[in-house]
């Protein structure tokens, strides 16, 4: 077989060249992955011809990096992005002060898992904890599945995914869900707009449905003295927030530079006030 020069169809130069031309920031480094893992001819044009056309590259690779993790991708699941890792050094954060109890069996929820990352990462951290997945779409939870073949993953619209007996038992909430308003879905780059189920992005009329039912719905679930992470956007922080203020949950906002990433951090009161 001969080697294919770098400047000839399917070599490195051309395809960064294709890739750069489609507006590919990081077109290098995605030619080296898609040489890596497309060794035939035929299928690495058909790849590079799919990245050309807006498809996102995780999705092409059929993985993605999160957390220094690999994490299986399905067409159409919502890629893991870097900014969501904030809720991993949220977690390890307030375990160094030991502001989250997590003994032995303490229940976790990786809620709007999507690829389950956030539940794959967390599994390293928490080896004695017992996690599960959830999300409404069918597509997510087969994808989670293969990413977390031993933990159950739920499929349903938010905490009514999960068993009625983890009511008031859950130690730890990590959600990133939906927060793009349904008018901004459009001006979104295609890769998301059009390669990842609205579903995934769609937070209704102003971005902020699903937060709005998280925290008048996780309030039955979180065990007082729980805590429930949830991932927003600078813009929306304060919004957030003010849906978790009331006698149920104690907040703060952390706001992650590494990673341009913000997160809620509620917790549960340990009392109902009377
Ligand atoms: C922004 S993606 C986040 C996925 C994953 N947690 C991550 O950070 O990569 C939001 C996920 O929430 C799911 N979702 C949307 N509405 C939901 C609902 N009502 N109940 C459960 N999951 C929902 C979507 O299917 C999608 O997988």
């Amino acid at each position: 077989m001969r080697a294919v020069a770098s400047g000839e169809r399917g070599g490195e130069d051309e395809i960064v060249s294709r890739l750069r031309a489609a507006g590919c920031v990081f077109a290098e480094d995605e030619a080296a992955l898609l040489i890596e893992q497309f060794a035939d001819g035929a299928d690495r044009d058909a790849a590079v011809a799919r990245r050309v056309a807006g498809e996102p590259l995780e999705q092409i690779l059929g993985w993605a990096e999160f957390a220094g993790l690999r994490v299986r991708v399905l067409p159409g699941v919502f890629v893991p992005r870097l900014r969501t890792a904030a809720i991993l050094t949220a977690v390890d954060d307030l375990r160094e002060r030991g502001e989250l109890d997590l003994p032995a069996g303490a229940l976790v929820v990786d809620l709007c898992c999507g690829t389950g990352a956030l539940g794959v990462a967390l599994r390293s951290r928490l080896p004695d904890a017992m996690i599960v997945a959830a999300d409404v779409d069918p597509v997510a939870v087969r994808c989670a599945r293969t990413n977390l073949p031993d933990v159950s993953v739920f499929q349903g619209d938010l905490f009514d995914a999960l068993l009625p007996g983890f009511r008031r038992e859950v130690a730890l909430v990590v959600v990133n869900a939906p927060y793009v308003p349904t008018g901004e879905i459009a001006r979104m780059p295609p890769e998301a707009r059009d390669h990842e189920h609205h579903v995934a992005l769609d937070g209704g009329a102003d971005g902020l449905t699903l937060h709005r039912r998280i925290a008048r719905e996780g309030a039955g679930w979180v065990r007082p003295g729980g805590v429930l992470l949830l991932e927003t956007s600078r813009a929306q922080a304060e919004a957030t927030q003010s849906f978790f203020t009331t006698t149920e949950w104690t907040t703060s906002l952390v706001l992650d530079e590494d990673v341009d990433g913000t997160v809620l951090v509620a917790r549960r009161a340990t009392r109902r006030a009377s």
